[in-house]
């Protein structure tokens, strides 16, 4: 019996600048530019294996099976790594996380990213990042940037272009460009009530705002750009306020309005800006969920987390640093 198989690791990954609405849904394309950072130590392991005695695809996720909402996305991806590299036949997928879904990051930029290396590894297919992040990026367009350690970005793409490379996320800057931290403030248990594809469509046809945040994204996209080309964190830490309180204003213009903020998230961005008062550079971030993140440097963290941990309805705090990009290994665990 043939087995083709492959273990993926991926890390998650936070926006500095946000991405928030889809140029075109069918292809998951953004409408905006993104930045992001990705995160040490928080790991999605998948393993992936092709084997001729399955009638159907198959997904684990922590140990239990999935819902049919997970395969259905897992099973997409996987047609499209079919599709691709013309290779026949179904899979048994098993993924965890090394951190609780619960933590306050997004677990399907790992979740995503650690598939689609490991299914296309597994079918027989040369490694390659472009190829891989594009795929990952048609299932949740944060996961193709966590192809890469580091400094990442995802661009507009241009589909006309016919190059997969329009497509993908590119690298800025390696994880050891700057020695960064995001302290991870976790304010609410359980999921979030509207998760981002569902809340993007709603703002999309719903919010005044929405043209008006699309005008303004490349522009603090780009104010991260260059504040990461000076490593300045004033100017990088200014700019993702800024990209997520548009992105949330944004969203919360929807109708109905989405507010993904807790009481707790609000005092916790109180507390961070706080903290700048008295002279520590720390900035805040949210992605759709209650939770906050704070940027700060590897010397003012245990500072930051102490302030957090100490701000009214926050649950628990970590920290996270940057991290390395995909690891794909031909075989079994
Ligand atoms: O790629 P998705 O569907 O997980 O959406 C990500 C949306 C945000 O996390 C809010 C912003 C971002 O750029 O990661």
């Amino acid at each position: 019996m043939t087995m083709h198989s492959a273990v993926a690791r991926a890390h998650a990954n936070i926006a500095l600048a946000k991405y928030w609405g889809k140029a075109d849904v069918a292809l998951n394309l953004p409408a905006v530019p993104s930045i992001s950072l990705t995160l040490a130590p928080l790991i999605t392991e998948t393993s992936v294996v092709f084997d001729e005695r399955l009638s159907a695809d198959t997904l684990s996720l922590d140990g239990a099976p999935a819902t049919a909402g997970e395969l259905r996305r897992a099973v997409e991806l996987l047609d499209r790594v079919r599709a691709l590299s013309r290779f026949q036949g179904f899979a048994r997928v098993e993924s965890s996380n090394n951190f609780p879904t619960a933590a306050g990051l997004a677990s399907s930029a790992s979740g995503f990213c650690a598939l689609a290396g490991a299914a296309w590894v597994a079918a027989g297919q040369a490694y390659n990042e472009t190829v891989i992040s594009a795929l990952a990026r048609q299932s949740s367009a944060s996961a193709a940037r966590s192809v890469y350690g580091g400094f990442v970005e995802l661009p507009v793409a241009d589909p006309t272009q016919g190059d997969v490379a329009a497509l993908a996320a590119r690298p800025l800057y390696g994880p050891d460009y700057w020695d960064l931290r995001i302290v991870v403030a976790v304010t609410a248990e359980g999921r979030k009530s509207v998760g981002s594809t569902a809340g993007m469509g709603l703002t999309e046809r719903t919010s005044p705002y929405y043209e008006a945040w699309v005008a303004a994204s490349p522009g603090l996209a780009d104010q991260v750009r260059s504040g990461l080309a000076a490593r300045n964190l004033e100017e990088v830490g200014t700019a993702m306020e800024q990209s997520t309180l548009a992105m949330h204003a944004c969203a919360m213009a929807a109708d109905p309005g989405l507010i993904y903020f807790q009481p707790a998230t609000l005092a916790a961005m109180e507390a961070v800006r706080g903290l700048r008062r008295d002279g520590v550079a720390a900035y805040f971030t949210a992605d759709a969920g209650p939770h906050v993140k704070a940027l700060c440097t590897a010397a003012d963290a245990p500072q930051v987390q102490a302030q957090l941990e100490a701000t009214n309805g926050v649950l628990r705090t970590m920290v996270a640093l940057p991290g390395a990009g995909l690891v794909v290994q031909p075989g079994g665990k």
